[in-house]
């Protein structure tokens, strides 16, 4: 049996409460993308995988899956994969399986639920592999066990889950990832790239309405979780591509004027006011390449670009000048 590693994580209710009392206080409104994340919202973010539109994790899929002998040479043996998120498993099986004689595996979750479902369903698939979970914020440093059986570890970044932070958040978790890959460590990251805006935009806005739900759902978590009283039906997704910034930016719009009470407070919104609630920042290699320069990392391996529209990039730590 592996024993999850748990860094403590001090009272996620009163986090939400103070990010969520912050968010709404604070000019535009904005509340924090990894909230979308409670039980429903991961079931929901996985049924947005497989909408026809959201093109992101069916064409990382084919990447890795035609890639993956190239991928699995430049990674050698005895890799410990260290995993941000625990996703749905199909890609990190097709690396595990690929990898030649794999160390371990650490999946990086904040959900400790998250965490046990991913590591029973990979026990399955992979029963002689260590299983080392770590319930922690990948954002920040991690502490890993140092393993004699790993030659080197692997962090595995898929989905680009990169963009959804702003550069200064994303620069800031790759200089962390920088610090866990130790001197000789990889990191495997998936990155989508600026391609024609219908096609981006019609991603985040999938004709079922499964995003818009998704969007919708941080509502209800507040609502649940802090005893607000959001009317779901006062508010509607909005998805724009903005391309001077090379990004979507996701938004709850007020469809009316109306007050809300949230942990005791009242927030009062004007018709097509508005709560920014997402980025999901498209990138081109210059400008990844850049942000990874300023976190110590250098491109090592690259597969897909402008014909698939999405990135896989290998990064490993830059040698120090001189
Ligand atoms: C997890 N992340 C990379 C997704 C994205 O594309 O930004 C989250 C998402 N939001 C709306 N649809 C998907």
């Amino acid at each position: 049996m592996s024993v999850v590693e748990r860094t403590v994580v001090a009272d996620p209710r009163a986090a939400l409460r103070a990010d969520v009392l912050a968010g709404l206080a604070h000019r535009p409104r904005r509340l924090p993308s990894k909230y979308f994340y409670d039980a429903r919202g991961s079931a929901l973010f996985e049924a947005i995988t497989v909408q026809p539109e959201y093109y992101l994790t069916r064409v990382e899929r084919e990447l890795l899956a035609r890639h993956i002998g190239a991928i699995s040479a430049a990674v050698g043996p005895r890799a410990h994969v260290v995993e941000y998120g625990s996703g749905s498993g199909v890609k990190t099986e097709c690396l595990l399986d690929a990898l030649e004689a794999p160390a371990a595996y650490t999946p990086v979750e904040i959900s400790g639920a998250a965490l046990d479902d991913c590591v029973a369903r990979l026990r399955l698939r992979f029963p002689r592999l260590d299983m080392l979970p770590l319930q922690a914020d990948f954002t920040g440093p991690l502490t890993l066990r140092r393993l004699s059986s790993a030659a080197r570890r692997l962090v595995f970044f898929p989905g680009s889950t990169l963009g959804n932070f702003d550069d200064a958040e994303a620069l800031a978790l790759l200089r962390a990832m920088a610090a866990t890959l130790g001197t000789d460590g990889l990191a495997l990251v998936g990155i989508d790239l600026v391609k024609d805006p219908a096609i981006i935009e019609a991603a985040y806005n999938d004709a079922a309405g499964v995003t818009a739900a998704f969007t919708l759902n941080l509502l209800a978590r507040i609502n649940r979780e802090l005893g607000a009283d959001f009317d779901l039906a006062g508010f509607a997704h909005q998805a724009r591509y903005v391309a001077a910034r090379e990004r979507i930016e996701t938004r709850l719009v007020s469809l009316r004027p109306q007050a809300v009470r949230v942990a005791g407070q009242r927030f009062e919104f004007s018709a097509g006011q508005d709560i920014l609630v997402e980025y999901s920042h498209k990138y081109r290699d210059a400008r990844f390449t850049a942000l990874a320069a300023a976190a110590g990392l250098e491109v090592a391996g690259a597969w897909g670009g402008a014909a698939e529209g999405f990135g896989l990039r290998l990064l490993r730590r830059r040698a120090p000048a001189g």
